[in-house]
């Protein structure tokens, strides 16, 4: 029998549990109740109800109903909403939930068909690790190219602070975005060359963060009560304005296929959980051209290929977000180590 909307809501609901989100956990789980019984949340999601299972249906209500908050348009509800000061009661929350649904519902359903988009700033604590190594074989400048960059937060990870657990640190100490708890595992070298001397990056859905829309829907989607993650980004908003860089709208295929390695720099294409999106036909396309790049590269124009997926070290082994790097000339495949999802601890082999 096919999954009921309420069964994918209590799913949800166990997910965010354990990925960190009590509120959400509580909040989902009573929306499916909800459901059940034919309340506001039924009317709302009216039409839905067939929606695929990875579309994730209850985190876009939940991020469409979280950007009412920030905006200041969900009245009553925002005094639960830690991430605008409030404080979460379940029994006080609903009531107020329910009206917003029942008096709003035409902004409510406004982004129930956008995907959910993040940009994951802790992830910069694996990829910048990445850079690290590549500035132990050859000191030339960096060119930094990025798919599926989201906001492009990540193209200024030079610009955050990163803390080892052995004490070891790396990046401006001044800067805003601080990862006291970065990296364990085998200690980086401190490359005091690394130096980027270009940022691109790319997406088929880029968010522009130097507007107060790109702003909002890269924080209504993050989880209200998970206010490490929300500083951080916030933080990172604050960096993107000092520190340009640039995301262009394009798919990865199109994108690295007009890719070129150029002498006196070091070209890196990284990428961060956004290669399960791809087709199978655009990720063999982008590996052929990633193999395109690697055949030009040499001693004065090197070229790396460096990401953060889920992926396995071998064919039998679990699935693990794994840093890998490919540097040409001549380095094969190697990973450097281990992350958690959201980036944060990466753990250096
Ligand atoms: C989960 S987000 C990760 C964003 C960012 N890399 C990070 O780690 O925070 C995946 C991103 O990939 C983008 N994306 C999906 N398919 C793509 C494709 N074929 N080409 C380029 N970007 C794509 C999405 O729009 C989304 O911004």
């Amino acid at each position: 029998m096919a999954e009921s909307m309420a069964d994918r809501f209590r799913e949800q609901a166990e997910a965010c549990g354990e990925l960190g989100s009590p509120m959400y956990a509580e909040l989902l789980g009573r929306a499916a109740d909800d459901i059940e019984a034919g309340g506001a949340v039924a009317v709302v999601l009216a039409g839905h109800e067939h929606d695929p299972g990875p579309s994730a249906l209850a985190l876009r209500l939940a991020g469409s109903v979280h950007r009412l908050v920030l905006e200041r348009r969900a009245g009553a509800l925002a005094a639960f909403y830690p991430s605008v000061g409030g404080s979460w009661d379940l029994a006080g929350a609903w009531p107020a939930f329910e009206s917003l649904l029942d008096e709003s519902a035409q902004q409510v359903q406004e982004w129930l068909d956008r995907p959910p988009q993040t940009n994951e700033v802790g992830r910069s604590g694996a990829l910048i690790g990445g850079l690290l190594r590549i500035g132990e074989s050859t000191s030339l400048p960096v060119r930094l190219f990025e798919i599926g960059s989201s906001g492009g937060l990540n193209l200024r990870a030079d610009r955050f602070w990163y803390r080892h657990r052995d004490g070891f640190q790396w990046g401006p100490s001044t800067s805003p975005v601080r990862f006291e708890d970065a990296w364990s595992g085998t200690r980086l070298s401190a490359s005091p060359s690394l130096r980027l001397v270009e940022r691109v990056g790319s997406d088929v859905s880029p968010v522009d963060v130097g507007t107060t829309q790109g702003r909002l829907v890269l924080t209504a989607y993050v989880w209200p009560d998970q206010q490490v993650r929300l500083e951080r980004l916030r933080a990172a908003f604050e960096v993107a304005r000092q520190q340009p860089a640039q995301v262009r709208r394009a798919d990865a295929v199109s994108f690295v296929s007009d890719l070129e390695l150029v002498p006196g720099a070091t070209t890196v294409l990284w990428h961060s959980v956004m290669w399960q999106y791809m087709s199978p036909d655009d990720q063999r396309e982008v590996s052929e051209q990633i193999g395109r790049l690697a055949a030009t590269a040499r001693d004065d124009m090197p070229f790396a290929h460096l990401f953060l997926e889920p992926t396995r070290r071998t064919p039998e082994a679990e699935i693990e977000f794994l840093v890998v790097l490919e540097l040409w000339p001549g380095g094969g495949r190697r990973v450097l180590g281990t992350s958690a999802p959201h980036g944060l601890p990466t753990t250096w082999d």
